[in-house]
This record gives C-alpha cells, sequence and structure tokens, in this order.
C-alpha cells in the first residue's frame, strides 16, 4: 500500500507507427493537469506522472519497414517526436518510458513468468482474425464487412498459429467481483456499465504470445515466440516505478487515463493479469475520455484532417493550445474541435478575456501600492473542483467566470473614472482577485500563471506585454 500522500498518474503509451496528434496530447495534458494539481497540493516528490511510448509488435515493425528502417532506430525517431510534443506543450511528466527499454523487457518478462508459473498460461492454438492496426484479435462480431471497423483500409489477416494462451476466462469473474465491489473505479459511469455487461455475457481465454512476430520481447520461456504486443504494453505502468530508484512506493496507479477504445484491456485484461502475478494493489481509477471528431468528420490520415500538436502550438502557444483542448469538451465524452472554433475561442477567452483584463488592471495600478499577496488555501478557490472526480474543464469554466466578474466590476465600477481611495479599494479587490485567478490557473497554464503571479505578487504591479495577442 502506497502512503496517503503519494499519487500516481499515467497515460496511455502511445504506438510510434504515426507521429502524435491531438487525440494522444488531449490525454496527456489532461494527465499533466492533473498531476501539476496534486503537485499544488502535495509536492512535487509526492507525485509521479508516466508517460511513453509503445513500441513493439507487427504495426510497428510494418510501419518501419515502409519507412526503410529498422523499428529500433524508426522507434527511436518517432518516440523522440512524442517527447518533443510534450516539451512544446509544456508537459511536466517525471518519466517517459519506452517499452524497448531493456528494463522495460526484463521485468515484463518477469512478471509474465510468475504468470505462467502460477499456472494461467497454457499451450494452443489460435486461429482467427487479426487487425494489425489495432494488434487486436477480433470476433465475428468485430467486424464490419470482413473488415475492422477501425481501420477499413486494411485486411483484417486470418491467422493459425501455436500461442500461449492466458484464463482470462477463469479470471474474468474475480474481475468482475472486484469491479462491482468496487475495489477499482471505472469513469465514466457508462464506461463502467459497458464493461460490467460484457463481462456478464462471458468471456474467452486471449492469446498472448505471437509466433509471427519477432519484433517483441520474448517469451521467456518459449525464445520462438514473442509476448504479445498489448500484455507487455499495459504492463509498463508497473515496470516504470519497480526499474527506477525509489518509485516503487508509488504503486499502484491513482488514476489511469485512457481513451474509451482501449477500456476493455485497462479494466479487465490488465487487472486479470495483475491478479494471476499475485500482485495485491490494483489501479484505483481508470478514467476514459472520449473521441474527437475533426469539423464533424473522424480525424484520419486519409481524409487528411489530422490535428498534429505542433500545429496549435505553433498557432495558439503551449498555453493557448492547453487552454482550448481542455476546453473543447467535458472530459469523458466525445467532441468535435475546429480551427476556426478554436481560433474564436483563443480571441474570446484569452485574447479579449485574460489577456485583456490583466493589461487593463496592471495599467490602472500603475504609482499605487497594493496588500501583499497571501498564498490561498485551495479549499478557499475554484481549485477545489478537482476533487469531485477530476472534472478539469468545470474547474477551469468556474476560474473564467472570475475573469469574467472582474471585468464586470471594472465595467460597472468605471474604475478608470475613479479617484483616490475608491480607487485603491476597487483596484485592491481586482488584484486580489488576479491573484487567485493566477494561482488557480497554474496546473492549466502554467506560464501564463507564472506571468501573472510574478507580475502581481508584489506590492507594485508592473506593466507587462499582452499574455495573448489577438489572432486573425
Ligand atoms: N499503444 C496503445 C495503448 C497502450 S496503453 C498500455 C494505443 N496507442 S495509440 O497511439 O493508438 O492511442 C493512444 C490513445 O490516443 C488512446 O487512448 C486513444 O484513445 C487516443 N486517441 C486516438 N484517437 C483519438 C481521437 N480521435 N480522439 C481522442 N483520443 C484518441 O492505443
Amino acid at each position: 500500500m502506497h502512503s496517503m500522500n503519494k499519487f500516481y498518474i499515467t497515460t496511455t503509451i502511445y504506438y510510434v507507427n504515426d507521429v502524435p496528434h491531438v487525440g494522444h496530447a488531449y490525454t496527456t495534458l489532461a494527465a499533466d493537469i492533473i498531476a501539476r494539481y496534486k503537485q499544488l497540493l502535495s509536492g512535487k516528490e509526492n507525485v509521479f506522472f508516466l508517460t511513453g511510448t509503445d513500441e513493439h509488435g507487427a504495426n510497428i515493425a510494418q510501419a518501419a519497414e515502409k519507412h526503410g528502417k529498422k523499428p529500433k532506430e524508426f522507434a527511436d525517431e518517432v518516440s523522440q517526436r512524442f517527447a518533443d510534443a510534450w516539451k512544446s506543450l509544456n508537459i511536466n511528466y517525471d518519466f517517459f518510458i519506452r517499452t524497448t527499454d531493456p528494463r522495460h523487457e526484463k521485468i515484463a518478462q518477469q512478471v509474465l513468468q510468475r504468470i505462467y508459473d502460477n499456472g494461467y498460461i497454457y499451450k494452443g492454438v489460435y486461429e482467427g482474425w487479426y487487425c494489425v492496426g489495432c494488434e487486436k484479435f477480433l470476433t465475428e462480431t468485430d467486424m464490419v464487412d470482413g473488415k475492422c471497423p477501425l481501420h477499413p483500409t486494411r485486411e483484417a489477416i486470418y491467422q493459425k498459429e501455436n500461442n500461449y494462451f492466458f484464463k482470462l476466462k477463469e479470471l474474468s469473474k474475480k474481475v468482475l467481483s472486484k469491479i462491482e465491489q468496487h475495489e477499482y473505479t471505472i469513469l465514466p459511469q457508462e464506461r463502467y456499465n459497458e464493461i460490467v455487461s460484457r463481462l456478464k455475457q462471458g468471456v474467452e481465454d486471449i492469446s498472448i504470445s505471437r509466433a509471427g512476430v519477432s519484433w517483441g520481447i520474448p517469451v521467456p520461456w518459449d525464445s520462438n515466440q514473442t509476448i504479445y504486443v498489448w500484455v507487455e504494453a499495459l504492463l509498463n505502468y508497473y515496470t516504470a516505478p519497480h526499474f527506477l530508484p525509489n518509485k516503487s512506493s508509488f504503486w499502484p496507479p491513482d488514476i489511469q487515463l485512457i481513451g474509451k477504445d482501449i477500456v476493455w484491456f485497462h479494466t479487465v485484461i490488465w487487472q486479470a493479469l495483475l491478479i494471476a502475478a499475485d500482485i495485491k494493489d490494483l489501479p484505483k481509477t481508470i478514467f476514459a475520455h472520449g473521441f474527437f471528431t475533426i469539423d464533424g468528420q473522424k480525424m484520419s490520415k486519409s481524409l487528411g484532417n489530422v490535428i498534429s500538436p505542433k500545429q496549435l502550438v505553433d498557432k495558439y502557444g503551449a498555453d493557448g493550445t492547453r487552454y482550448l483542448l481542455i476546453s473543447a469538451v467535458q472530459f469523458g465524452n466525445d467532441g468535435d474541435l475546429s480551427i476556426m472554433k478554436f481560433t474564436a475561442q483563443y480571441n474570446a477567452d484569452l485574447a479579449n478575456g485574460l489577456g485583456n483584463l490583466i493589461s487593463r488592471v496592471a495599467k490602472m495600478c500603475e504609482g499605487l501600492t497594493f496588500a501583499p499577496f497571501k498564498s490561498p488555501t485551495i479549499a478557499d478557490t475554484p481549485l477545489i473542483e478537482f476533487e469531485k472526480s477530476f472534472q478539469f474543464d468545470v474547474t477551469l469554466k468556474f476560474i473564467f467566470e472570475k475573469i469574467k466578474a472582474c471585468d464586470v466590476l471594472v465595467n460597472e465600477k468605471q474604475v478608470w473614472a475613479l479617484k483616490g481611495n475608491e480607487k485603491q479599494t476597487v483596484l485592491q479587490t481586482l488584484v486580489d482577485d488576479i491573484r487567485v485567478i493566477g494561482y488557480c490557473l497554474q496546473p492549466f497554464l502554467p506560464e501564463t500563471a507564472d506571468k501573472i503571479l510574478k507580475q502581481f505578487s508584489g506590492s507594485k504591479i508592473s506593466v507587462e506585454p499582452s499574455l495573448f495577442p489577438r489572432l486573425k
């Protein structure tokens, strides 16, 4: 059991077959905001934020081949693209795991060996359809017109090979009872319902090794097979804190952020693997966010509408992008993104809203002296909303309502026309509110929050360049 104030948060690890897009950025950003919030609450050393890349399997081997590269060489390059994207978005992770890290490979093998020794793995013949794009076995009901619905441009592959199987069927009863007894939490509720009903319909054992895929971690007791990529990928959440120095006390994860397409893996297979390996403490909360469409359409390479984080950061800056992405949808729901909407919202909320308020008030403060800043307690600020199931989009809305309220105050009191004591009093209120706004923005817009706090925390307030220049 890890100590009460330690907090471990993970994102899914991203496939390196392709470069980062806004969907990846969304998961990572959400995790960053939660991690920064927890740091504010209990100190940097008590938070462990893990993200990284998922680098094995047929899909990646094929992508590398297409680029005329060796898989590892290709993985190095694309993995770096993810790390760069996170840097440009000011993502403050504690560790970036790569599943080709030998330290991951070693512990993943050890865990699998334990599952084998515990009698949960047996040899069998796998026969059926496989989607390389998903790295997933398909049932007849998964398929639409004989193809994987998520990868309609690729052929599903029919396979028959000797594999090792995992006794998921037997373990699923334990998993279901743990879910129903709320030993761990699946959010939002809709995803919980889906998983419970699927578990009740009955579950088959799954193949957890591949004979035909050489780009992977060898099965420890049979070097002719590699570990099924999803199995070792899930294990990253366990291996990283166990191979890094002084991190094992962070186990288990407090919250794991994922997309809604991979809930089964993260709420059933993952827990079954841990139970089979005798790892007692299970992750506490799995939160699945929704999917983005772009201008009403599925985001896809063939439609040419994929939005990259870089495209957004170039246009809106790191904090602008963070704001637009996080406020785009209610956490957990699907949502539609559009550059036109983004620009309009950037101008309304950031340039005319937050940015304008700051420069307006700063100008009016020239020559005056203010009472010093007392750092607020989180409980007295909109940040406390965070404790309610991580509704950070809601928290952000509260903060922006405070910004609007400040604007209303400036206009109603016509502060620019006031004089003497009256002016001083209203401005002191505004300065105090802006300080709280700056404080609360720290997890969301870290650079902007720092600037605001620097500018407004002393007794004299300086006039600084505008935070968010208007965009055309
Ligand atoms: N490598 C696996 C995860 C292994 S975790 C042990 C994987 N990688 S992925 O790169 O394909 O996807 C990563 C995440 O991006 C998933 O959580 C997925 O839901 C998310 N998204 C992919 N497309 C998305 C949108 N269009 N919108 C929002 N998120 C989406 O799956």
